[in-house]
């Protein structure tokens, strides 16, 4: 029986809310920070004294000394990419292996799995998901079909054959699809130098702790250790909920945590829904709010909206409050985290959407991906606040018509907000009842 919980942070719009920075302002008060599902497609910005690291494999805990970093079951790793985000850790004087453990049972990302993820999107041209393609949906569809490989594979001789094997299938999957293989390059790479950097990062993550973490887990909320989950991606690139096809692979939402980390549904505490208080989307699909004009490139700019891990530009438009209910209804989020808010400082009226039509009728429920591309939002059009919002660190600093604007979200989603991030830097964070 557990003593203590498993404490969510989740991405509510389609990614990119700051989950990374929250997780890192929130790891302080629990003994492990655990990643439950996606890879590399994850970009994870914290900053904090000057510098600015962001994360994609590694959870967002690894700064903090004295606590456990979990890569779960549900997570993909690319030894590649994995092992220079540990390099870069130890540039800046932190060494992963003495703060994290790996799930033996986290499937691995091949270099041809990435070179899938590439062929596939070329063949769908303009109907294309705009991936990261860092070959999460191949590699999610090998595990599904039971022929991936995994991280407690790596100890065993027969690696290399089983390697070698689903490399093979692979190469011909690839050829099928008419795809260039001598002109394909990964991050500027030939499939054989990649294969060469990936072999030396297995080699580098035979040295880590690599166990059943699902048991770890279980044995420490047995002992009452606190357990702070990380998601990536958002509840709406779920590939259930989301705007499906134009998803990632993964359970984004608080249900992936349990088969994300092997924990029991009882085991889950409070879920924090972080959230922008504008949107952003990187990728293909259905944006109802999103802006083509001056407005939508000031937040663009003023929010440096590119991309963490591709460098994409990223679309941008109003809050979505139906969208927000949505997610805030799949995920039982208990507290919600606004962040971003400084970007909208100087503007003279912040719109939010409130409800949407369809063909001219008010829509009761929300949206299949179809009707999203034809919906029409309805607007409120609030009062700006037309002052800085960056030094405040608590809330009663925030000016009034700020406040206003966050008790509207709070009464129109029927939830409360329990931290108002005011900036990019760790110490840039209100948490309120502190
Ligand atoms: P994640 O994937 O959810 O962790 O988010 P990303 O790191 O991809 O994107 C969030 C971006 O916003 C990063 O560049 C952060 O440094 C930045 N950021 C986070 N919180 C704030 C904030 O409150 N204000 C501003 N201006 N930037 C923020
Ligand atoms: P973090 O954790 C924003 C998007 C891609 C694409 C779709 C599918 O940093 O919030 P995939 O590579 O997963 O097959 O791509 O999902 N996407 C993200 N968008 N933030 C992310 O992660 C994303 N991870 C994937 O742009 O539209
Ligand atoms: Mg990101």
């Amino acid at each position: 029986m557990q003593k203590s919980k498993v404490d969510v942070i989740l991405g509510i719009q389609w990614g990119d809310e700051g989950k990374g920075k929250i997780v890192d302002v929130l790891a302080s008060g629990y003994d492990i920070v655990a990643r439950f599902q996606g890879g590399p497609n994850a970009g994870h910005t914290i900053k904090f004294g000057g510098m600015t690291h962001v994360l994609h494999t590694i959870p967002s805990g690894i700064f903090h000394e004295g606590k456990v970093n979990v890569i779960g079951n549900g997570v993909l790793i690319d030894a590649c990419i994995v092992c220079e985000e540990i390099e870069n850790l130890r540039k800046a004087g932190i060494e992963a292996r003495d703060r994290m453990v790996i799930s033996d049972k986290a499937n691995l990302i091949l270099p041809t799995h990435r070179l899938l993820d590439a062929a596939l999107e070329q063949k769908k041209g303009s109907k294309k998901i705009g991936s990261t393609v860092k070959g999460i949906g191949p590699a999610y569809t090998d595990k599904v079909a039971r022929c991936g490989l995994r991280m407690g594979d790596v100890f065993a001789s027969s690696f290399q054959g089983k390697y070698e094997a689903l490399k093979a299938d692979h190469l011909l999957q690839l050829k099928n699809l008419g795809f260039d293989l001598e002109a394909a390059r990964i991050d500027g790479k030939t499939l054989a130098e990649y294969e060469k950097a990936w072999m030396s990062g297995i080699e580098e993550l035979r040295s880590f702790q690599v166990l059943p973490t699902e048991i770890y887990l279980n044995r420490a909320l047995a002992e009452g250790k606190t357990v702070l989950a990380e998601g990536a991606q958002g509840s709406l690139l779920d590939v259930d909920f989301g705007s499906y096809p134009f998803v990632t692979s993964s359970s984004t939402v608080t249900a992936g945590v349990c088969v994300g980390l092997g924990v029991p549904p009882s085991a889950i505490g409070k879920v924090y829904g972080v959230f922008k208080a504008y949107c952003t989307r990187v990728g293909s699909g259905p944006f109802p709010t999103e802006l083509h004009d001056a407005t939508g490139e000031e937040l663009r700019a003023k929010g440096h909206e590119f991309g963490a891990t591709t460098g994409r530009p990223r679309r941008t438009g109003w809050l979505d409050l139906p969208a927000l209910r949505y997610t805030l209804m799949i995920n039982g989020i208990t507290d919600l985290v606004v962040m971003k808010a400084d970007v909208m400082d100087e503007f003279d009226t912040v719109k939010v959407a409130v409800g949407y039509t369809l063909d001219g009728k008010k829509m009761e429920y929300y949206p299949t991906t179809e009707q999203a591309e034809r919906v029409v939002p309805e607007y409120k059009e609030l009062p700006g606040w037309k002052s800085s919002i960056g030094q405040a660190r608590r809330y009663e600093e925030l000016p009034a018509a700020f406040r206003s604007y966050l008790d509207f979200i709070c009464q129109e989603t029927g939830s409360q907000i329990k931290v108002v991030s005011v900036g990019p830097d760790r110490e840039e964070t209100i948490i309120r009842g502190e």
